[in-house]
């Protein structure tokens, strides 16, 4: 449904009298199966609202090609738009009019007839669960309500795929969780569903496959179980101050069930180890020998999280 290749962006920007130029994306390959949740995973700043732009054609890449539902993203733009909903991070709703006009006035841009329209206005506002409060002001609805109004926007034309730009940032749990349900159905009635987040959660239950974004680029892709597979093993998390923290990374370094050692930024050590069950104990004698007290030990699996980690040396979590 998607395939990128070499895509580039840059942004001139202009402070003073000094211009800097962002690279902001630097050569993404992408291929998005038809069907599939495919997420965009990546911090603020990353490139992702950017790549996503180039792919709505809202922006025109510098370099690179891409084929968005079987159409040319540089010759043929005009098609790939028809294909397409993009529904953007800020959402387009407009606070003085109801969901219902707003529904019926998209449709209308698309050049649907006045009855259709009204048509597809009511099934929209059904399948979202905004029926009730249709005909209130959009002023009146909480987050979440707006975002799937801004949804139901984005595809009121039945487009083969949807761009959804952070769909659920700044929404309580229970409307994530809600949201989540939404763009599964999408999925389940057969759209692509292209997504961004910051959240390692939503990557994790929500998407079927995922590409890492970091500085521009994508850094790894895959299925989130294919991803967390790759770092084998363990993770022992060793809560330290920062005191201590250099001199356990240092009577614990070399130790033959350690693969791998980081420090965490607030104090901490973070052990890759092929089985955390036997290394605990290992490491508890350890620190007890060279006489450092630790303040809590955690065994987990790898997450998301920690593939980002090893794949840029930082963690999503903490930017
Ligand atoms: N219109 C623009 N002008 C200048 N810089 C921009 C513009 N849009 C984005 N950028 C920069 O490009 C980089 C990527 O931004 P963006 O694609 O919005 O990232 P993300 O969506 O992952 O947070 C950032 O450094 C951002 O400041
Ligand atoms: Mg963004």
């Amino acid at each position: 449904m998607i395939e990128t290749r070499g895509l580039r962006k840059s942004f001139r920007s202009r402070a003073g009298r000094e211009t800097k130029t962002v690279e902001a994306v630097r050569g993404v390959d992408l291929t998005v199966a038809e069907g599939e949740i495919f997420g965009f995973l990546g911090p603020n700043g990353a490139g992702k609202t950017t790549t996503l732009r180039m792919l709505a054609t809202l922006i025109e890449p510098d370099g690179g090609e891409a084929t968005i539902a079987g159409a040319d993203l540089r010759k043929t733009p005009g098609e790939v738009r028809r294909r397409i909903g993009y529904v953007a991070q800020g959402g387009s709703t407009w606070d003085e009019s109801t969901a219902r006009e707003e529904l019926v006035l998209q449709a209308r841009l698309y050049g649907i007839g006045k009855t259709e329209a009204h048509q597809r206005a009511v099934r929209a506002l059904d399948a979202f669960q905004l029926a009730e409060f249709a005909d209130r002001k959009c002023k009146t609805y909480s987050g979440g309500q707006r975002r799937r109004v801004e949804i139901a926007l984005g595809i009121i034309h039945e487009p083969k795929i949807v761009f959804l730009d952070e769909p659920t940032t700044g929404l309580d749990p229970q409307s994530r969780a809600h949201m989540w349900d939404e763009i599964r159905r999408l999925r389940t009635e057969g759209m692509t569903v292209f997504i961004t987040t910051h959240y390692l959660d939503e990557a994790d239950a929500l998407c079927d496959r995922i590409a890492i974004m970091d500085h521009g680029q994508v850094v790894a892709e895959g299925t989130p179980t294919e991803l967390k597979r790759e770092i084998s093993g363990d993770v022992v998390q060793v809560g330290l101050d920062v005191v201590a923290t250099p001199q356990a990374a240092k009577a614990l370094d070399g130790e033959a069930y350690v693969r791998k050692l980081e420090t965490v930024d607030e104090g901490g050590l973070r052990l890759y180890v092929d089985e955390g069950a036997t290394a605990i104990p290992q490491i508890l004698r350890r620190l007890d020998q060279v006489g450092l007290a630790l303040s809590s030990i955690e065994l987990h699996r790898p997450s998301l999280d920690d593939v980002f980690l090893t794949k840029t040396g930082r963690s999503l979590r903490e930017s």
